[in-house]
Parts: structure tokens; sequence; C-alpha cells
């Protein structure tokens, strides 16, 4: 699989959309959650990312937050870039993320569809009250420095059921934003993945319900996973190199094109 075929693809696409992981977030110094030093190789995903295990003890889930405060002080990384550009192109009409971080959003992607939610708000389970992430991170970052002090902020009605607005492992996926994805999925003509190991579902539907409706399939990725075979188009490396080779590609055979035209 070459560059160039993508990029024509993605040239020729009416209704292109990407779907995106952790993997596009990697270069940007977020760690992923499986492959090579994955984060679920350290925490216990059922104690610190299910409901279950928040609910039995929010305080684990907060040790692991610090993890997720790397991810809202993270910066937007070429590949973010570039699927910003495809959408400026009139290219890709929707980015679908399984991340929290954010990142397409700071990078100039508009259509933003986030299916595990985003740090931006974190509500406490007991009063309701509502906290900005920054405001409760800041307090983290802080109580973590002193040794030994809980890292579990409190709300003001001194619970400590604060849980920020992401979709923990046992929680449904906002309606709203899986009525959408299914949309584009079930609409598009290029469904390009990035960066994802396509094992969480009811995410990982969503190529196959693109595949259902006809559409051509698209994975970049830096490791091969269970699903590639029923990709047409599979490109292994890291998306922060290879997605800003295929704009610069597809800009190029665009511009061909439109002077055959003229
Ligand atoms: N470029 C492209 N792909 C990369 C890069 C990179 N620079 N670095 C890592 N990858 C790939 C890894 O090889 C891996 O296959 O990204 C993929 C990331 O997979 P996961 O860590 O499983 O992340 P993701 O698919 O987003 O997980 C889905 O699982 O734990 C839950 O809620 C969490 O949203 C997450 C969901
Ligand atoms: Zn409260």
């Amino acid at each position: 699989m070459s560059i160039e075929e993508v990029a024509k693809a993605l040239a020729k696409a009416r209704h292109a959309v990407v779907f995106t992981g952790a993997g596009v977030s990697a270069e940007s110094g977020i760690p992923t959650f499986r492959g090579a030093n994955g984060l679920w190789e350290k925490y216990d995903a059922e104690e610190v990312a299910s409901i279950q295990g928040f609910m039995r003890n929010p305080k684990a889930f907060w040790e692991f937050a610090e993890e997720l405060i790397i991810k809202s002080e993270a910066k937007p990384n070429p590949a973010h870039y570039a699927i910003a550009e495809l959408e400026r192109l009139g290219i890709v009409k929707a980015v679908i993320t399984q991340n929290i971080d954010m990142l397409h959003q700071k990078a100039g992607s508009k259509e933003v569809i986030e299916l595990h939610g985003s740090l931006s708000k974190v509500k406490c389970l007991s009063c309701g009250r509502e906290y900005d992430w920054e405001e409760i991170a800041s307090e983290i970052s802080k109580v973590s420095k002193m040794a030994g002090v809980s890292k579990a902020p409190q709300c003001e009605c001194g619970s400590y059921y604060l849980k920020p607005e992401i979709v923990f492992f046992g929680e449904a996926l906002p309606a709203d934003a899986m009525k959408k994805a299914i949309e584009h999925a079930s609409s598009c003509d290029v469904f390009m993945v990035v960066g994802s190991s396509l094992v969480v579902y009811p995410a990982a539907y969503l190529p196959f319900i693109a595949k259902d409706a006809g559409a051509k399939l698209v994975i970049i990725n830096a490791e091969p996973t269970h699903a590639d075979s029923h990709f047409d188009y599979v490109l292994h490396g890291k998306a922060g190199k290879i997605l800003p080779e295929v704009v610069k590609v597809l800009k190029d055979y665009r511009q061909v094109k439109d002077e055959k035209r003229t």
C-alpha cells in the first residue's frame, strides 16, 4: 500500500471521515493504552477507569488521573494538523475520536465527535456541582508533590465522588455523539482510522458500518491490528509522519488535475 494510493482515494472522496484513537496523540507525548508502554500495562483498567471501580474507590482514579493531566496539557502534533487541513480542503467532513484530550479542536478541526467525552468538566455525583477540569487538575498536581497526601479532590459538599465528563468502562457512550458518528459512518465514501487498536466497542463497530455502506477503509497505525484484513488501504507507521505526506501528495495531485482542467 502506498501513500499515493491513500492520497488519491481521499482526493476523490465526496465525504471522508477520520476515526482516531490514542495513537494519533502519541507524538504529542500522551501514552497510549495498549501496545508498547501502554497505560494498561501500568494500571488496572477495571480499578482506575471503570464506573464500578470509581464508585468503589474514587481515589484510585485520581491516582491515575495524573496521566490524564498530561493529556490536558499536551499540544497537537503534525497528525492533528494534517487532519484539520483535510477538513479545510473540504475532504474530511468529521473527525470521530475516542480521545478525551481535545487536541483535534486545538489543531483547528471543527466537526469533532467525542465518543468518550473530554477533559473539560468535572461533576460531583453527590450534589451535582460542576467544576472546570483545569481547576481540579491544578489541585491534583499541587497535592501530588506532598508525599502521602491523598490526591483525590473533594467537592465543597465533602464528597470524593468528583467525576470528569469522560466515559468509564461500563458506562454508555453519549447517545447524541454515537448517533452522529453512525450517521457519518453510514454516509461516507472513505473512512480513515488513525492510531487505534480497534478493540473497544461500540466505537470499533464504526469502520464496519462504513464498509457495509460501501465506503473504502483506510487505516494508518504504528502496529498491525486484528482488523487490518478488512481494510482497503493499510499503512503502518507514525501518523505524525505519514499524514502530512498524504496531505502533500493529495494537494499536488489536485493541483495537476486542476491544471489539466484549465
Ligand atoms: N502513530 C500511529 N499509531 C500509533 C502511534 C503513532 N505515533 N503510536 C501508537 N500507535 C498505535 C498503537 O500501535 C495502537 O495500536 O495506536 C494504537 C492505540 O491503541 P490503544 O492504546 O488501544 O488506543 P485506542 O484504540 O484509542 O483505545 C480505545 O480504549 O482504554 C480505552 O477509553 C480508552 O479510548 C480508549 C479506548
Ligand atoms: Zn458535591
